[in-house]
This record gives structure tokens, C-alpha cells and sequence, in this order.
């Protein structure tokens, strides 16, 4: 029986990179800080935390991770130009631990129709590129993009070159999601098997989803020798997603039998984790999604409930406790003090400062007085609606009247504060409360929208539990999400309403700050 300890992936996270790439995802300064510290609490090995020459938020948010998360290496993408690669390391460069991703297409498709440039001319792209990175720290990863579509000898001799002039990971991105899990075995297996100095490097692999294939050839890659997997919370990314991390780590955890891997995955926090990208995007779970989606713990057949009940084992192969669902739902009423509700919420997955814990307490005792018995899922909402609210929001909700009856107009009285001010406006038109609710929000703020999607759940059972609403609204060509949480769905939906104006505002704002600077470089979007 061997007795050698199972080998060590990384796990590199770009949940705030190609993450933030999926269609209406894009998150604020405040919100990356949150998951960027999640991520470090989950255990990830690096944070690829931004294109920086993408925009001055993405510069901005990457300089501020860089500054203030520690545990992980932060990683800044940059193509392979100077003026990329010295933004990406002027980001960076407070960081404890570095990484400069650079990348440059390799495949014929990509070369001539993209690049138009010759194969000679990529390498020596490539090389400067990782060269130029090499001087400013030691930790360099470099993407050969669409590897997965790159004739074998080109590749290998881009891989050589570049590991010569300095990468110390090499990552073979599936950039158009198109490999199968045989390709991707033999494609690893053929770089190990061929490129002479491959040893002085990690090899890493960067799976998308569009055929579905995403975790199953993430996992090929390990079996044929990768050391690193690419991969993002909920595997959200550009198009149909990358692979998910949950996914991959609890793969390798489950089938350590079969993998002989281990990761520094914090697994008990992927629940919570998800919960909070998936806040913080928009982007929601389907409840049948592997691992963190709200059913993939429960047991419908009562075949499968007889088994459950004689031995978990019969049906189960993770427990949900592993993951980082709560085992009990424990149940917190109006007497519940401040501690109780703090260490709920640590069990469930958060940890608040002093300050959120002390806001969280105030809407709990509201809640409290409305509703007798507050569950898990009233928590998980309260906890969620605190965590995403932009910091010091530029609209809040002070009070509102609506009064509703069929066959009238609705009236809305709305009461919201700005500054130290309060305007009130009252409102009579629209097809029902929720849609004179928006107008009443449009009318005050001056900001017009038009809602492209309004969704409502409740967070629990029952008639009085919190209904938590979530919507898309577009505001100049641009599409901005707002959550509410309330057990008044009027006043979710004023709630969500003003969270999307105050990211309104706050573009508006940093906008303002920014004219004059640089304006962003034209097609930095990578896959
Ligand atoms: O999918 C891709 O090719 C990428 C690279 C930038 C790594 O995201
Ligand atoms: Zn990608």
C-alpha cells in the first residue's frame, strides 16, 4: 500500500476575471472586495482579481484587493503589450503575493483572423510579453488562448519559449469550450511527453462549459499530470460559464480514491461562498445544480427517503454539512439578542463586523415584530441584503403608503432620503402597487429605467416569510441588478429599485471622478 501523500492542485479562482465577464454580472468596488475576501477565507491558492487595463474600476479594484487581501497570490490578467502588463503590475504591486497572467492567442484561427499575425511573430510576442512580466516579479502564468484548438507542434514550441523567457505556469485554456475529456487527457499528456523544460513549470487548465464538458475535462487534465484548475463559484463566465469550483474540488474530495489529489479548499465555506456570488451578480443558482444548488441535497422518492432513513450512505456521497449546509434550521425569535443572531450567522456561513452585525440587529428586530419565528433562510436574506448594499448608498428608504384596490389606479407615497435630506413624492398612475412603486423611485431620484426582469421568492415557508425580490433594470444602454428583502414585497421591490439607482448614482460618481483619465482600451475583453 503506497503510503505517499496525495498530490497538491491548485485551485486559481477567476470568479472576479472571467467570472465578471458573464453577461450582466459586473460587480462594484465594495462587492469584488467582499468575494475577493471570501475567496481568500475559502482557501483558494489565487485570486485572479482583474484585467486592470480593462477599465479604471477593474485598475482599481485589483490595486485595492492587492492592498488589503492576504492569504492568496493576487493575479492581474494583461495582454502581451507593455502598456497591459505595466497597468497590470502598478495594480499589483501592493500585494504580498504576485501573479501576472499574460496571454496571447495561439491557434491558426485565432492568428490569422483575429491577430493576423505569423507564427514566428506570436512567439516572439509571447516571449517579450512574459519577459517584460519576469522583471517585475517572479510568479508569471502564461495562456497560449485556445490552446485546445492549437496545432500540437506550435503549441509546444510556444510552451517552450515561454517558459525559457520565464512563465512559471503554463495554463492551456479550452477558451471556446469545444475539447472532450479524451482530448484534454492526450493534449496534457503530449506537452509532459514533448516539451523539454515543461518540468520548471505548473501546468494549469481553463475549462468553458459551452458543451457542458467544463469540470469533466478539468478533471481530465489532473489525471493526465495538471497541477492548477482554473475555475469560478457557480461557474459562472464568459458565455455559457467556466468550470465550477465547487464542482472540481468536491470531485477530487469525494473520489480522493480515484483522483489521489487534495486541494486547501475550506469546503464547509462553498455554500456559503456561492451564496454570495450568487447574490452579488445576479446570477442565480438553479436549484438542481451540483453540489451547492438548493435541492442537490434533497430526497423526493420515497424509496430514496426509506434508504436515507436505514443508512445515509444508501443515496448520499457527500454529506450536506461538508459543503456548508447548515444541519439544524434553527429558529430565532424577537427575544434573540445580538450574540444569537451573530453566531447564527457564523454557523451559516458569515462572519459580520461590529457594524454589519449592528445593522443586520435593527432589520432582525423589525422582522422580529412582523414575523414570530425567524428560520435560516430569514437570516441568510437579512445577512445578504446587508452585505450587497452599496456602502454609503446614496438613496434610502425612509417610509412609503400604498394603497391598492382592483379596478383603481394604485397611490404611492415615498418617502426617501438623500444626504441629510428627505423628499417625499405621491404618486397615482401605473397598472398596479409594484409598478407605481417604480415611478414613485423615478420621480424622486430623477433616474429613469426600464425593468428588464423582476423575479420574487420567498426565503422560507409560509405566508409570512421574508419575499426576497431581485431585478434587472437598463438605464443608458447598461444593465444594473437591486435585491430587497422584506416581508412586504412592496418594500422588496422599492428596496431592490434603490439598489439598482444607487449603482446608477455611483457610476455616475466615479464617472465624474474619472473624466480626464485614460479612457479604456478598445477590445480588452478576453474569454
Ligand atoms: O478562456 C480563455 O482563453 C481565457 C484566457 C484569458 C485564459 O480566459
Ligand atoms: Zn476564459
Amino acid at each position: 500500500m503506497s503510503t505517499a501523500e496525495p498530490r497538491s492542485i491548485r485551485i486559481f479562482d477567476t470568479t472576479l476575471r472571467d467570472g465578471e465577464q458573464s453577461p450582466g454580472a459586473s460587480m462594484n468596488l465594495v462587492e469584488k472586495l467582499e468575494v475577493a475576501q471570501a475567496l481568500a477565507d475559502l482557501g483558494v491558492d489565487v485570486i485572479e482579481a482583474g484585467f486592470p487595463i480593462a477599465s479604471p474600476g477593474d485598475f482599481e479594484a485589483v490595486r485595492q484587493i492587492a492592498q488589503t487581501v492576504r492569504g492568496a497570490t493576487i493575479c492581474g490578467l494583461a495582454r502581451c503589450n507593455d502598456k497591459d502588463i505595466d497597468r497590470a503590475w502598478e495594480a499589483l504591486k501592493p500585494a504580498l503575493q504576485v501573479r501576472i497572467h499574460v496571454f496571447l492567442a495561439t491557434s491558426a484561427i485565432h492568428r490569422e483572423f483575429k491577430l493576423r499575425m505569423t507564427p514566428d511573430e506570436i512567439v516572439e510576442r509571447a516571449v517579450a510579453g512574459v519577459r517584460r512580466a519576469a522583471a517585475y516579479c517572479d510568479d508569471i502564468e502564461f495562456s497560449p488562448e485556445d490552446a485546445c484548438r492549437t496545432e500540437h507542434d506550435f503549441l509546444c514550441r510556444v510552451v517552450e519559449a515561454t517558459i525559457d523567457a520565464g512563465a512559471t505556469t503554463i495554463n492551456i485554456p479550452d477558451t471556446v469550450g469545444y475539447a472532450t475529456p479524451s482530448e484534454v487527457y492526450d493534449r496534457i499528456t503530449m506537452l509532459r511527453n514533448r516539451v523539454p523544460n515543461i518540468d520548471r513549470a505548473v501546468l494549469s487548465i481553463h475549462c468553458h462549459d459551452d458543451l457542458g464538458l467544463a469540470t469533466a475535462n478539468s478533471l481530465a487534465a489532473v489525471s493526465a499530470g495538471a497541477g492548477q484548475i482554473e475555475c469560478t463559484i457557480n461557474g459562472i463566465g464568459e458565455r455559457a460559464g467556466n468550470a465550477a469550483l465547487e464542482e472540481v474540488v468536491m470531485a477530487m474530495k469525494t473520489r480522493s480514491d480515484y483522483f489521489d489529489c487534495q486541494t486547501r479548499i475550506d469546503t464547509r465555506r462553498l455554500v456559503p461562498t456561492s451564496r454570495l456570488v450568487s447574490k452579488t451578480t445576479g446570477l442565480s443558482v438553479q436549484r438542481n445544480k451540483s453540489i451547492v444548488g438548493r435541492n442537490a441535497f434533497a430526497h423526493e422518492a420515497g424509496i430514496h427517503q426509506d434508504g436515507m432513513l436505514k443508512d445515509r450512505s444508501t443515496y448520499e456521497i457527500m454529506s450536506p454539512a461538508d459543503v456548508g449546509f447548515s444541519k439544524t434550521d434553527l429558529v430565532l425569535g424577537k427575544h434573540s439578542g445580538r450574540a444569537a443572531l451573530a453566531d447564527r450567522a457564523r454557523a451559516l456561513g458569515y462572519t459580520l463586523t461590529a457594524d454589519q452585525l449592528q445593522q443586520v440587529f435593527e432589520r432582525f428586530k423589525e422582522l422580529a415584530d412582523r414575523k414570530k419565528e425567524l428560520y435560516d433562510g430569514d437570516i441568510i436574506a437579512l445577512v445578504q441584503q446587508q452585505m450587497t448594499t452599496t456602502v454609503d448608498p446614496e438613496w434610502t428608504l425612509v417610509d412609503y403608503e400604498v394603497i391598492s384596490a382592483s379596478g383603481k389606479t394604485p397611490h404611492v407615497r415615498l418617502t426617501l432620503r438623500h444626504g441629510d435630506q428627505e423628499r417625499t413624492e405621491t404618486v397615482e398612475q401605473g397598472d398596479g402597487a409594484i409598478d407605481a412603486a417604480f415611478w414613485a423611485v423615478e420621480k424622486i431620484t430623477g433616474i429613469e429605467v426600464v425593468c428588464k426582469d423582476y423575479q420574487v421568492r420567498s426565503a422560507t415557508l409560509g405566508r409570512d416569510a421574508i419575499g426576497e425580490v431581485k431585478l434587472e433594470v437598463e438605464h443608458r444602454g447598461r444593465i444594473y441588478r437591486g435585491n430587497g428583502a422584506s416581508t412586504d414585497t412592496v418594500e422588496s421591490t422599492i428596496l431592490a429599485m434603490l439598489g439598482a439607482i444607487n449603482r446608477i448614482a455611483a457610476e455616475q460618481t466615479m464617472a465624474e471622478r474619472n473624466a480626464g483619465e485614460t479612457a479604456p482600451a478598445a477590445g480588452t475583453v478576453a474569454g
